[in-house]
């Protein structure tokens, strides 16, 4: 149910900044991302800084790696924590995995 409601509030907070132009920041929180990834430090994931490290001027290949479809290159050791998460993100839409991408690397 609380997720429910988070969904439903992420999904009102999308139509109200624009529905036209999918924001990789709000896909990025709303699919828990954050939980595991801080911008700037490692936590349970590695960090944003370090993954747009990892993939400069990579972007395909980050985008196939959330498609299911890559190979860890940041954390291979611990890809067994990210794994289950490539489920939400090889069912988003292109538009809204593109901005994704772009969000991570962007740090
Ligand atoms: C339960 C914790 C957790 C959550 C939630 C999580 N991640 Fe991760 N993520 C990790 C860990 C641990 C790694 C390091 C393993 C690896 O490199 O694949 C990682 C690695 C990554 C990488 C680097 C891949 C590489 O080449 O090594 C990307 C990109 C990434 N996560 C994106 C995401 C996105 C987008 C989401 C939200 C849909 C997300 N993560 C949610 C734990 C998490």
């Amino acid at each position: 149910m609380k997720k429910l409601i988070a969904a439903v509030a992420a999904g009102a907070m999308l139509t109200a900044t624009g529905a036209f132009a999918a924001n990789g920041q709000q896909v990025f929180q709303s699919k828990g991302c954050a939980a595991c990834h801080n911008p700037n430090v490692d936590t349970v994931g590695p960090s944003l800084k370090k993954i747009a490290q990892a993939y400069k001027g990579k972007k395909d290949e980050l985008i196939k790696f959330l498609k299911g479809q890559g190979k860890p290159h940041v954390d291979p050791a611990k890809f067994a924590i990210m794994r289950p998460q490539i489920n939400t993100t090889k069912s988003l839409p292109a538009d809204q995995l593109e901005a994704l991408a772009d969000f991570i690397l962007s740090h």
